[in-house]
């Protein structure tokens, strides 16, 4: 019944399945010096190291980074800030089983650095998005979004910190969902049975006010 998160730095979204006691079987990195295998590993979580640096292709990395996770037996596989970009055959080998959180309201701003062209953009509502993930990068069926507003004295720093707490609120929702069995995949929709997370929609500026 468990989980396998891979991450490549921080970690905080993974601490954040872990402070939600969701069942974290290993934390697996792509950098020895990934700050989230520390807290993994004070917290008694298995930790293991697959350094992308030593192999000759993706396909590779890929191939050892599978044999690791599945010694594990995970019934998930959760990237959490894993910054290495999955080949289809890895993909498809965790189809319907593979989950990422993104720090943006997809399709809007896959890729990287989404907090600076959200501000440049001009959007007043960024966020994030939990998604399973397929073979085209940051287009997965999203399991659930998150939206915050962008505030007008907003730095890249300030808007990512409010959409980080968002994150640390879905991610862990998103997996006890899928880990209790309550999603279900229709084309590229993914449908939830009795979520109670829907706290309505945000909308920024707020015209109630
Ligand atoms: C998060 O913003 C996540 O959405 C993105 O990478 C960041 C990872 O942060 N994919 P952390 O390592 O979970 O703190």
């Amino acid at each position: 019944m468990s989980v396998v998160v891979l991450i490549s730095g921080r970690g905080s979204n993974m601490q954040a399945l872990l402070d939600a006691g969701l069942p974290v079987g290993a934390v697996v990195s792509n950098r020895a010096d990934a700050k989230g295998l520390r807290i993994a590993s004070a917290r008694g979580v298995a930790t293991r190291v697959v350094e992308h640096k030593g192999f000759p292709s993706r396909e590779a990395f890929d191939d050892t980074l599978a044999a690791v996770i599945d010694g594990f037996k995970p019934r998930l596989v959760a990237l959490a800030g894993f910054m290495r970009i999955l080949t289809p055959g890895f993909v498809a080998r965790y189809s319907g089983r593979l989950m990422n959180i993104h720090p943006s309201l997809l399709p809007a701003f896959p890729g990287l650095d989404t907090h600076a062209r959200a501000l440049a953009a001009g959007v007043k509502l960024h966020g994030c998005t939990v998604h399973f993930v397929t073979a085209e990068l940051d287009h997965g069926p999203a399991v659930v979004q998150a939206a915050v507003p962008v505030l007008d004295d907003d730095s890249e720093d300030s808007l990512a910190a409010r959409v980080l707490q968002a994150e640390h609120r879905i991610y862990p929702a998103a997996i006890r969902w899928f880990l209790e069995g309550r999603l279900r995949l229709e084309g590229r929709r993914v449908i939830g049975r009795d979520l109670d997370a829907a706290e309505g929609a945000l909308i920024s500026p707020d015209p109630e006010q």
